[in-house]
């Protein structure tokens, strides 16, 4: 099992007034989402994350080993990220080659490599574009694509950086499926989102970034069961909630359209 643990962490660009600060935040469990307003510093955190930005103050403790001190080889097999934009994280001339590029950076053997490439282009569902050119793919493929080269690595944390955008349906349940089973096999899997209905279908836990600074820590249902808190720190509630609210005034919780047909049912 996997622990994040955050301690007294503060972060500023050079060139920006914008202040990351964040006193104390342990991340133990296997699927997590970070919510926030565009702007709150949810990828600054993912940037500190991965060891791409060093903090100002404060450190970062992945299993009881300080971040900072773990090699780039390490580092690789610790926290992998795929990128809002996967563009910024493709420049190989072909999908397999992309794939295999940070695996032959590790010194494999040439048969283990081809054997690991294979297993995550079929993963993502992109074994028949092995041969094109990553810029040819459409916007979900070349999310996938980026997808599969963390997945070939197998590190021990995910970080998904706004997972759902840019998908079409089918990638996003083939998305969500993938984030889970690695939660399942133990792994840490840590998405941004700013889709609070995939957010309160699919998480249990949830984090909330406002300003730099970490507002909530707790279940989808206590969250979207404090409005003011949600207003406060510029986030929706799930789609069905508010269909609720405006067609028959009821503001209780409500996940998922299934969540709500079970609180209405036999009683
Ligand atoms: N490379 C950068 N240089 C200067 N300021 C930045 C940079 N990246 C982000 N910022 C600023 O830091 C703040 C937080 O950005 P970010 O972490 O990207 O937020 P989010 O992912 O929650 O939308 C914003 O005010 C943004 O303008
Ligand atoms: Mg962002």
């Amino acid at each position: 099992m996997t622990t994040i643990q955050i301690n007294h962490l503060k972060y500023q660009y050079p060139t920006s007034d914008f202040k990351l600060s964040i006193d104390q935040l342990s991340i133990n469990e296997n699927l997590v989402a970070f919510a926030g307003q565009n702007g709150a510093g949810k990828s600054t955190l993912f940037k500190l994350l991965t060891g791409l930005v060093r903090p100002q103050a404060g450190e970062i403790i992945i299993n009881h080993q300080g971040l900072a001190i773990l090699s780039p080889e390490d580092r690789l097999k610790t926290i992998g990220i795929v990128f809002q934009d996967p563009s910024s994280q493709l420049f190989n001339a072909t999908v397999e080659k992309e794939v295999a590029w940070s695996l032959l950076q590790t010194g494999l053997d040439a048969s283990v490599i081809a054997d690991t490439v294979d297993k995550a282009l079929a993963t993502v569902g992109l074994t028949d574009l092995k041969d094109k050119n990553p810029f040819d793919l459409s916007l979900p493929e070349k999310k996938l694509l980026a997808i599969a080269t963390v997945l070939a690595i197998n590190p021990q944390i995910y970080l998904f950086d706004e997972p759902m955008i840019s998908l079409d349906w089918p990638s996003r349940q083939l998305v969500t499926r993938i984030m889970k089973q690695l939660a399942k096999e133990k792994h840490q899997v840590i998405a941004i989102t700013h889709d609070m209905d995939w957010l309160a279908a699919n998480f249990s836990k949830m984090y909330v970034l406002s300003d730099g600074q970490v507002k909530f820590e707790g279940t989808p249902e206590t969250f979207f069961g404090l409005p003011a808190l949600s207003a406060k720190t510029g986030l929706l509630t799930p789609r069905i909630m508010q269909i609720a609210k405006e067609v028959f005034g009821d503001s209780r919780v409500y996940l998922t359209p299934e969540d709500y047909m079970k609180k209405h049912s036999g009683n």
